[in-house]
């Protein structure tokens, strides 16, 4: 229904204010050509709106200020890194108060105890271990699932998205067969040698895909986040568990960003009890840390494991894992942000937020859709998807660049690798609603 050349047309003027209001960072841009790979510190970064990235100043609560002085009221955080908000205080203090105590030490704090602990009460799992990412702690949950029922290959959904995996970074191609996903660079081998992909939502793909005999755990996110939002039908998730049950397959999930649903997460939200739970990103209130959980029964497995002189080189764990630094982050994170108080402000701020773009959305009767997970939403160009694949089919590159960069040029970043936004408590109506008014006229400029 969006006119490819109207788009197009638009794009100049908005590309032309973009560089008006950013020379600092234009300048700071250009010099990063010189050291910096592809010109960025994190290749994603080359995702952001516009012919070169903001620098980014500081950044408190729900805001980041650039290099030149522009405000933005931030829906990326960091891809979900900073959904506590920014520089939240409590954990601010906590962290500069432990980097007076040591940083790093190869000893056990007891702050990571009082961590575990907390993360059993929230996330039901019976015994945790600590890494730096969440892209560690599911290759050592993945590690950890063949080492014990000792069956080559995993189960992940099409389209999804664990991190730097290697073995999920995986699609269906046209045929059904599982490969690299477009844009993956330097897999090391077939992904098919490793993987099987099945559908979201798709439990008879599941059943063919464990009965086969050789799938050691099901990865898996309890709603996409990473290809939009997909939310599960009623009863996929507990068919996957009775599914996983049944072939006495390890079942892990993800809970990176379902984290939005709740402070425990979707999986208990939604009444879904894993074998394995992944926790990464905001955790630590942005610091590099995350967590993987596991059940009575494979945590006692792996202890049998957890001896011996070679221990240090077992492929699981690094040197700078559970340090000092990251038990303080949690602790504080935990104690301070990501509680039911806080979601009670995030939830109804992205409810909020959720229901401005429908408005217009149905002012122009344009057939998008909007979808919400607790604090997180997104609005899609396309009917609700119940998959990937159709999730991945809607996608319009020219359509959500140029929306991106209308947002950003009237101070609102949204995560850029699709329309999301997600809230902290430190965001207010106010910030909302300047969404719901640049959204209107952004799509009331595309429709004239
Ligand atoms: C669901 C999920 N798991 C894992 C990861 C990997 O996190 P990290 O990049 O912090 O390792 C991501 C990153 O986006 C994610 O969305």
């Amino acid at each position: 229904m969006i006119d490819e050349l109207r788009i197009a047309e638009l794009m100049g003027a908005e590309v032309e204010m973009f560089i008006q209001k950013h020379p600092q960072s234009r300048e700071e841009s250009f010099n990063s050509q010189t050291a910096l790979l592809g010109g960025v510190p994190m290749p994603w970064m080359k995702r952001w709106a516009g012919p070169f990235p903001i620098i980014a100043d500081s950044a408190a609560g729900g805001s980041i200020v650039d290099i030149d002085g522009n405000t933005y009221v931030d829906f990326c955080l960091g891809d979900t890194g900073s959904m506590t908000g920014h520089a939240n205080a409590p954990i601010s203090q906590a962290i500069a108060h432990q980097s007076q105590r040591g940083f790093t030490t190869m000893l056990p704090s007891a702050d990571l105890s009082w961590v575990a602990n907390h993360l059993t009460d929230r996330f039901g799992m019976s015994k945790w271990q600590f890494c730096l990412s969440a892209t560690d702690a599911n290759r050592f949950s993945l590690r950890l699932a063949r080492q014990l029922n000792g069956k080559p290959k995993i189960v992940v959904n099409d389209w999804c998205y664990h991190g730097t995996v290697d073995e999920t970074l995986v699609i269906l191609d046209r045929n059904g067969e599982t490969v690299s996903r477009p844009g993956a660079i330097g897999p090391q081998i077939h992904p098919g040698l490793t993987t099987i992909a099945v559908p979201f939502n798709d439990l008879a793909a599941m059943e063919r895909a464990l009965a086969g005999g050789e799938i050691a755990c099901v990865l898996m996110e309890p709603a996409l986040t990473n290809i939009g939002i997909v939310l599960p039908q009623e009863g996929y998730l507990e068919g996957v568990r009775q599914l996983t049950k049944k072939y006495g397959v390890i079942f892990i999930l993800d809970e990176t960003h379902t984290i939005c649903a709740g402070p425990q997460g979707a999986s208990r939200l939604w009444g879904v009890e894993p074998d394995m739970l992944v926790i990464g990103k905001t955790i630590g209130g942005g610091i590099p840390v995350a967590a993987y959980g596991m059940s009575a029964e494979i945590s006692r497995r792996v202890e049998d494991l957890m001896h011996g002189h070679d221990l240090d080189v077992s492929g699981i764990g690094g040197t700078l894992s559970g340090s000092a630094l990251a038990g303080a982050a949690i602790r504080a994170t935990l104690t301070h942000a990501l509680r039911q108080e806080d979601f009670d402000i995030a939830i109804p701020l992205a409810m909020r937020w959720s229901a401005g773009v429908q408005a217009t959305i149905d002012r122009h009767k344009l057939p998008w859709t909007v979808q919400q997970l607790g604090c997180r939403a997104e609005y899609w160009f396309a009917d609700h998807p119940q998959n990937g694949a159709q999730a991945a089919a809607s996608v319009n590159d020219s359509l959500e660049s140029f929306m991106h960069l209308y947002a950003l040029n009237r101070g609102i970043l949204l995560t850029p690798f699709h329309n999301m936004a997600l809230m902290t408590p430190f965001h207010s109506d106010s910030d909302v609603d300047l969404h719901t008014a640049v959204f209107a006229q952004c799509v009331e400029e595309l429709m004239s």
